[in-house]
């Protein structure tokens, strides 16, 4: 598990000052994806219109563009403002593989100073059950840090 408050800190520093999403979020996810062999995909998607996700900046193969509300992890994490732990992804109904390879995955939602849903954030893993309800809640701390400051 990667040293989340070294993380933060890190993450923090280098934020400092910046109100850009599109530089925050790519600043996030580099940091979250390199920090952990666990992570093999970690980007966010973000929200572009009434029920739809659409790619936003990522680490890792290519990810599908759009992600409707009604569809996927992504969709479940936007659809219901919830935390998404996905231990096995072949038992997610619907689940939406962009690499053959991944086994787990956890999404977040990121929502802004508002509380208004903004994206969502997904981290994927080759390892099965690679999540803990640890990482959850501080990646979610992070992202609130981030995107929730006013
Ligand atoms: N697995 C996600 C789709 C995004 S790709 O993994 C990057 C889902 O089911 O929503």
């Amino acid at each position: 598990m990667p040293d989340y408050e070294t993380l933060s800190k890190t993450i923090q520093s280098l934020t400092d000052g910046e109100d850009d999403t599109v530089a925050l979020m790519a600043t996030v996810a580099c940091e979250v994806h390199h920090s952990d062999d666990r992570f093999d995909w970690t980007g966010f998607y973000r929200v572009t219109g009434p029920q739809m996700l659409k790619i936003g900046p990522y680490q890792g193969g290519h990810g599908c563009l759009q992600i409707p509300f009604s569809r996927g992890v992504c969709g479940a994490a936007a659809r219901t403002g919830k935390v998404q732990l996905v231990a096995d992804v072949d038992a997610f109904p619907g689940h939406i593989a962009c690499a053959s390879s991944i086994r787990s995955e956890l999404v977040l939602p990121v929502t802004d100073a508002d509380d208004t849903l903004i994206a969502v954030f997904d981290i994927d893993s080759d390892q099965p059950d690679a999540f803990s309800q640890g990482d959850a809640a501080a990646l979610s701390a992070i992202l609130r840090d981030v995107f929730a400051r006013s």
